[in-house]
């Protein structure tokens, strides 16, 4: 922690919490028991998160490619999320946390929307950190409806294509007012984005831990960030470049 510079911290970190069910396997246990011990670790997280300082933190909770798990496991993993949000609702707003969700949420049965409606808009005027659920959420779907509603803008004369930049994809997407992650953190070894904010991670530095979701502590983001800030980030330039323009090089 000593090391850590506090006023270089990377303003959106991705999580990708992966190996609940490798963690509970190792022990003889249950799934449920991993994603049990997931979601407290998404607590414990949540909250270091906040006493650093980190502005905005998106965790994918649940893909669109989930729904396809057993059906047991879809209930566990919706039952988590609702008491999730219910028992933390308080420390999100003592802590000045604004809670948001991305993805097709209509989905979800609904006592866990109306629970996550309900934190989303108590904690809408939160300015400390905002935390960024991906659930029922795909890159690849998000995406193609933002593509979608280009195109239906283009046909009501908003604009013609030739005006369709990035900086105009990037408003139809779910993370239009947020910085793009400059760190994502994949836990439990896989090195794969797995249709988490393809589009958003064009230059996002990637850090990959064979620690299992569960056991990622503290210490274990400690760890992530300080690799953070020895990377040299040039967002496809030269060194040079970067330096004269004044780019974040961390
Ligand atoms: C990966 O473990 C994790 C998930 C599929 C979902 C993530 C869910 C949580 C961390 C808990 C609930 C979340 C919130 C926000 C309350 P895995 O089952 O893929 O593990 P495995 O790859 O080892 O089988």
């Amino acid at each position: 922690m000593s090391d850590l510079d506090l006023r270089r911290l990377p303003k959106h970190v991705a999580i990708i919490p992966d190996g609940n069910g490798r963690w509970a396997k190792l022990r003889s246990e249950e799934r449920t028991l991993g994603h049990v011990r997931g979601t407290t670790n998404v607590k414990e997280i949540v909250t270091f998160a906040k006493e650093l300082g980190i502005q905005v933190l998106t965790i994918y909770a649940f893909s669109d490619e989930n729904w396809q798990r057993p059906l047991q496991e879809v209930g566990i993993l919706m039952d988590l999320l609702k008491q999730y949000l219910i028992e933390e609702r308080e420390t999100i707003l003592k802590n000045k946390i604004q809670l948001r969700a991305m993805g097709t949420i209509d989905r979800l049965p609904a006592p866990v929307l109306e629970e996550l409606k309900k934190t989303i808009e108590l904690s809408s005027q939160n300015q400390e950190m905002i935390l960024n659920f991906a659930v029922s959420y795909g890159s690849r779907s998000e995406i193609i409806q933002a593509i979608q509603k280009i195109s239906q803008d283009v046909l009501k004369g908003k604009f013609p294509p030739e005006k369709i930049d990035s900086a105009l994809l990037s408003q139809y997407l779910y993370t239009k007012d947020l910085p793009d992650p400059d760190l994502l953190i994949r836990t439990s070894g896989e090195m794969r984005i797995s249709n988490f904010l393809l589009w958003q991670m064009a230059y996002t530095e990637l850090y990959v831990t064979p620690t299992l979701w569960p056991d990622f502590s503290r210490e274990e983001f400690v760890k992530a960030l300080l690799e953070y800030q020895t990377r040299k980030r040039r967002f496809g330039l030269t060194e040079e470049q970067t330096l004269s323009h004044g780019c974040d090089t961390h």
